[in-house]
Formats: C-alpha cells, structure tokens, sequence
C-alpha cells in the first residue's frame, strides 16, 4: 500500500481526485458488504477509507462532494427479497480448535447425560462446508420455500433462485418423510466452477469473487434467477429444523433418509465410538482437504441418537449436541511496512499494520490488526520486521509474530502517549479493581477531530443539550465546513460562519430565513442549560446522564464542581476523597474527570463554552422520599411518562436508576411487555411493581 499523503499536503486537485477515488470506493464496499454478501475489505481497510475521507473533507471542506461517504451510513439492506421467518431457528455452532476441545465436548456431554464410564456414546464426523445455509421447507414432499439463514430466526425468501439448484429436489422421492419437513443444508460451488466464473466475470470485465463462498452467496441471491440458473450451484444436506413427525433415531438414519428423499449428503459423513476415532477422522479430512474439489472449512461432530440430542438441547445461539472442529486458519509472511495509530469514534487508539500485500486464503491482504498496544510489545514487531499473519474466515487478519528478525532491525516500538490526531494525553484506565484497560484512549474528546463529529452530536443530542433544529445531520454539515469544530462555536455560529469566510445561514441551501432564524433561537434557548445536561453533554467517559445526574446533585453549581475537580487533578487528595464520598461515584468516573480537566485543549474549550452560557444550577435531591436510596430498575413500556423522564424523576427522588435487574435491586417497575428483567426479578425475589404503583410510591 502507497504511504499517504497527510491531507493538509494535498493540492486542491490531489484533495478533489482523492475525494472522489474514496466516495467509489466506499459506495463499492457498502454495496459489496450490504448487498452482494461480498465484503472485499476487511473492517480495518473499510474504516480507514472512511477515515482518510474525513480527513480529507476535514482539510477540505469546500471540496466535500454532494454524494459525500459521510452523510450516510451503508446502503439499505437489499429489499428485494422478502423477509421469512424460520419454523426452529438457524443455530450456530461452537467452535473446537484443539484435540482437549474435543474431548471436553465429549466429556460434557457424558456429564449432561449422566453416562457411565462404560457406556457407548456414539458422535458422527463430517466436513463443514464453507458456503451458505439454506433452509429448505418440504410440504406433502413439494419443496414450497427456500430461506438464506439471515439472522437465524428470520431469512430471506430465495425459493425461485434454489429452484434452479439440480441438488435440491422439487419433490421428494423415497419414502417416510414428514408431511411438513424443514431441510437444512449448505449451498457452495465447487472451486473448478468458481475459477471458471472469474475467468469469465473477469472477461467481460465484471466483478470477480474473492473465494468460493462468496461466489456462493452472490450468485444465490441475485434478483434475476436466470444468473443464479447460470451459476454452477451445488448443495449439501445435512439437517432439518420443523418436522411434523419423528423419521429417525439417529443421525446416521436421517441422513440416509435424507439421501433416499433425493438430496446430495457428504459421503465422509461416518459415526464413530471415541474421541480417538473423531480425531482420526478430523485428521484424514485435513489432509483430503484440498483433493476434495469444495472448500471446507472444519469437522462437524454431533451427537447421534436424536433422543439425546434432544436431551442436550441447546445454549444460547449453540446446540449441545454439536461442535465444529475448526482447521488452523491460513497463514501467510510478508514485510511489515509501517505501524500506524487510527483513533476511533470514542477516541480508542487502535495499532494497524501496514503489510506488503499478500494473498493468504485467496484474499489480498495489506493491513493487519495489532489489536493494541500489550500486543505490540508481547510480539516485538518493528516496521521493516517479516511477519506471519493470519486470517481466519471473515475476521480481520492477525500479525502472529516476526520472522527471522534482523540484526540491525528498527528499534522497539514506542506506542505514543499522545492522540495523533489532536495531540491530546492518550491514557490507560485503571477500572476499580485496579486492572489497566489495554486501550489506550484519547483524552481529547470535544477536542479531538476524530472524535469531534461523534462527541458533537451527543453535545446537542436529546439527553444533553437538547437543541432544537440542530441534529447529528447539521453538525455534520457545520463541521465539514469547518463552522463548528468544537461546542463552543454552536453558540458562536453566525460570528463562525463569517470568519471562515461562508455565507450567512440564510443563503444556506436548505435553510433560508425562517429556518435559520429558527435555528438561532432555538441555539440561544439553550444559553442556560442545567449542570447535569450540560456535564453530560460533554462526553467524559464514564460520566453519562446518571453520573452527571449524581454529581449535579451533589455540588449543585457548576462552578463549585469544577473547583473540586481541578484541585483533584491537581493531585490533592481531599478534592478527591470528597468526590468518592458521593454515593453512586466511583473511581473510574474520577479518574476520567481529573484526565478531563487536566487536558489544556479541554480547559480551553471549557473557557470558550463558559463565555457563551451560563450553567443552571441543580436541585438538591429529595433525601426523605419514599424511594431515597432505592435502586429502581425500569422495564417494559410506560404509558404515562417516557422511560427517560421515569429515570430522572426517579433520581431526583434520591433513588438510583440502573440498567439491570441483580440482587442490589430494590424495586423494579413493569410495564406492558416486560421480559426477561422481569423474569429475573420474580427469581430473586425483587420488588415488582406496576406504572401506577410506581407513580404513586413517587408521589407523582
Ligand atoms: S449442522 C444446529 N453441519 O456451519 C447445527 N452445519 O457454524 C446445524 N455448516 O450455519 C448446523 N457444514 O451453515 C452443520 N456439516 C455441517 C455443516 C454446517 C457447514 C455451517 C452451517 C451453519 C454453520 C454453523
């Protein structure tokens, strides 16, 4: 990958052909990612367009193109097919990558079931296909519904594109299947048929696959079943969901039932007696793997006899009864070209490696997730090392380690202390129990341009400032133009607008003189906002509505408030122990206050804030209502007040509002269409109580 040019280098042309390249390419990989189940990049790469086309527009703002990448999120997802609800849901499968993951999985089983040492246990072993499942549903033998797994519960109707699939039979042949029978399976292309298709995606200069399966699932899912028809399909069955009545007792029987119904099942297929015998089998398919003409990505253990399975049943998204026993994932080494730091959204420093680009499974690859910085040193990469990498399936390649390093390689790298982007102290928490966070996070927030949109638009959002008019699309818009780069301007935006040289709101497309007039009034309506909506509106990590909640209470003025947390930046330690004192405060929240207020770009943006408006003092909360001191827990719809009224009212009552229900809560309030909180809670034993009552109990 060429190195970039920092934005601020570029000429207006450079920036203008830039904005361009990125606004294609980003509208490619949406469209790939959303709509053809091709995600040809992985996260890290995607991310990083995404981030050079801020900051190019940052550095840029007249340039920044109508069909900007930044005034949209993705693409819809494809409407096209209709949406179906499975009969039984789609489950994953765990995952074994070790010989004692597997005798664990048989180990447990024998404990669920309660087997004797002695006692056979029977577990079959087949290929995991790497292509896409389909749920078949068969009624009176006519296959009536074909459905891409989707989110498990609910799919999307491809029946007239799996029609044209020759190994799904349109009738069943045989005998003894259910009068209403869900079959599942896997739709994948051979790799013969897939390098063909490239071949001749690639002649007539269409888009051409990265690996069988997405060649798969884009051709499955095309709204044009003639394509799909044209597409050498193929298909694996190998379970069923609903079925109207019992057809086997076994595994083993219903697969060859499933066989004599007419479907194609995996002749590796095969029970065994012992772990022994499902490792000797995982063996023999890693090493037919690549003769065998279809990628696979695994072995498929499951538990035979249906009755135990059964038994088994399931955990959240996984049966007991099953495993897949991953193969290792594919490795590749390449030179490490350079380290670099993104700044997330929340202002997370994240460590990518820039590689020389390599093909590892089929897929090009030229940036690599260091995760952070523990990994960097536990690995001791240095740009210009040889590194292995790995991917495995969809996740974001990994670097494992250096290779061979050479003696006179680059110094140990230094992980900075400082945002790139801002130059803000970048920090480690340490949470309550002492441990450090492994990120290592900006503390710039407002401050800091990667995190400027995203810290803005909570600044003016409902639960903080609450302005009228102006939402996350015109702070995206005030930015880019470089009118609004931080809080304090919103309330300076028709001095802003005239010092960067753009013309007044009115004669903004869009606005005009009644909205613009609209927008400034509602901007100085907010000249006065209360100490916990505008402690909250800054965005200080752990500091959200309810701490903010907490502390305005507390402190009442906001300049007494801040007072303490200065003097407790500064190092003294009653500020701070007057802090902890407060019930419901903890040293997290303290800790990322004092990194707060010690950073000279926030201290600035505060002055500028502070010039422009006044902060409404809080009231004391009430210490002798019937709920002071209570956690109160708000689940289900509330017909009378909004959830977020509910919880401040609850606050201001003295009580503490939290987001789940444990054996610290006191009451727990219902409303229609409580689930599992309310589950939770008649198992503990917590209070329960009803809207009405809850109004009553508050006095309201
Ligand atoms: S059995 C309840 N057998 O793997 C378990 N799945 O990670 C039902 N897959 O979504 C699945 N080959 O798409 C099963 N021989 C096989 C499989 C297989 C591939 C896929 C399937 C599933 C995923 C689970």
């Amino acid at each position: 990958m060429s190195t970039q040019k920092p934005p601020e280098d570029l000429s207006e042309a450079e920036a203008r052909r830039e904005l361009a390249r990125l606004a294609t390419e980003i509208r490619l990989a949406d469209a790939a990612y959303y709509k053809q189940d091709d995600p040809h990049l992985s996260d890290a790469e995607y991310d990083a367009l995404r981030q050079r086309n801020s900051d190019v527009e940052a550095a840029f703002p007249h340039l920044k193109r109508k069909d900007s990448p930044s005034d949209r999120v993705g693409v819809e997802v494809s409407e096209a097919f209709s949406k179906v609800e499975h009969g039984i849901p789609m489950l994953s499968l765990d995952n074994a990558f070790s010989d004692e993951d597997v005798e664990e999985f048989a180990a447990r089983i024998r404990r669920f079931l309660g087997l004797e040492a002695g006692e056979a246990l029977t577990i079959t072993a087949e290929p995991k296909i790497d292509g896409l499942s389909l749920n078949l549903t068969y009624e009176d033998g006519e296959l009536v519904r074909a459905a891409t797994r989707g989110n498990g519960q609910v799919g999307e109707d491809v029946t007239a594109n799996a029609r044209t699939i020759d190994d799904i039979p349109a009738k069943l042949g045989g005998a003894g299947w259910p009068s209403r029978i869900e079959i599942r399976g896997e739709v994948y292309m051979e790799g013969k048929a897939f390098e063909a298709l490239n071949t001749s995606q690639e002649a007539v200069g269409k888009k051409v696959f990265a690996n069988p399966r997405n060649a798969a699932a884009g051709s499955l899912r095309q709204l044009d079943v003639a394509i799909t028809r044209s597409r050498p399909l193929r298909f694996f069955a190998y379970a069923w969901g609903e079925a109207s009545q019992k057809f086997a007792d076994t595994q083993t029987d219903a697969v060859a039932m499933l066989q004599d119904w007419g479907f194609v099942t995996n002749d590796l297929f095969k029970p065994y007696q012992d772990v022994k015998g499902l490792l000797g089998a995982y063996a023999n398919m890693a090493e037919r793997r690549a003769m065998l003409g279809y990628d696979i990505d695994g072995v498929v253990y499951k538990v035979d006899r249906l009755d135990w399975q059964e038994r088994l049943g399931y955990v959240s998204r996984f049966p007991r009864w099953a495993i897949a026993h991953k193969f290792p994932a594919e490795r590749a080494v390449t030179r490490l070209e350079a380290i670099e730091i993104q700044v997330g959204r929340t202002g997370t420093l994240t460590p990518v490696a820039r590689l020389t680009p390599v093909t590892v499974g089929g897929v090009v690859v030229s940036n690599a997730t260091l995760h952070n910085e523990d990994e960097i040193a536990r690995l001791d990469v240095r740009p210009g090392d040889m590194v292995e990498i790995q991917r495995a399936g969809d996740v974001i390649p990994q670097v494992l380690g250096v290779v061979d390093p050479d003696k006179d390689r680059a110094p140990s790298y230094e992980f900075p202390e400082t945002c790139p982007e801002c130059g803000s102290a970048a920090v480690r928490e340490i949470d309550d129990k002492g441990e450090e966070d492994v990120r290592r996070r900006c503390t710039g927030g407002l401050t800091c341009p990667a995190q400027a949109v995203e810290r803005l638009k909570h600044f003016v959002s409902r639960k903080a400032l609450d302005i009228d008019g102006l939402g996350a699309k015109q702070v995206e818009l005030f930015y880019s133009k470089g009118a609004v780069k931080g809080p304090q301007d919103i309330f300076r935006l028709a001095q802003r607008l005239a010092e960067e040289g753009l013309p007044p709101l009115k004669d903004w497309e869009g606005f005009g003189n009644t909205s613009a007039q609209n927008l400034f009034d509602a901007i100085d309506a907010r000249r006065k906002p209360p100490f916990q909506r505008f402690l909250n509106g800054l965005g200080i990590r752990h500091v959200g509505e309810i701490t903010s909640g907490l502390l305005a209470r507390h402190y009442l003025d906001w300049d007494s408030f801040w007072q303490v947390i200065e003097t407790a930046a500064g190092g003294d330690a009653s500020a701070e122990a007057d802090l902890l004192s407060i019930d419901g405060i903890g040293q997290t929240a303290i800790t990322s206050l004092k990194d707060f207020a010690a950073e000279s770009h926030n201290q600035e943006m505060l002055a500028g804030l502070l010039a422009e408006i006044e902060i409404e003092p809080a009231e004391a909360a009430a210490s002798d209502s019937a709920v002071s001191g209570k956690t109160i827990v708000f689940t289900g719809t509330l017909e009378k007040m909004t959830r977020d009224e509910a919880k401040s009212r609850a606050t201001a009552l003295g009580a503490k509002v939290s987001g789940s229900v444990s054996g610290k809560t006191d009451i727990l309030v219902a409303g229609p269409g409580a689930g599992s909180k309310l589950k939770k809670a008649e198992e503990l034993g917590v209070r329960v109580i009803s809207e009405d009552d809850w109004l009553e109990l508050a006095g309201l």
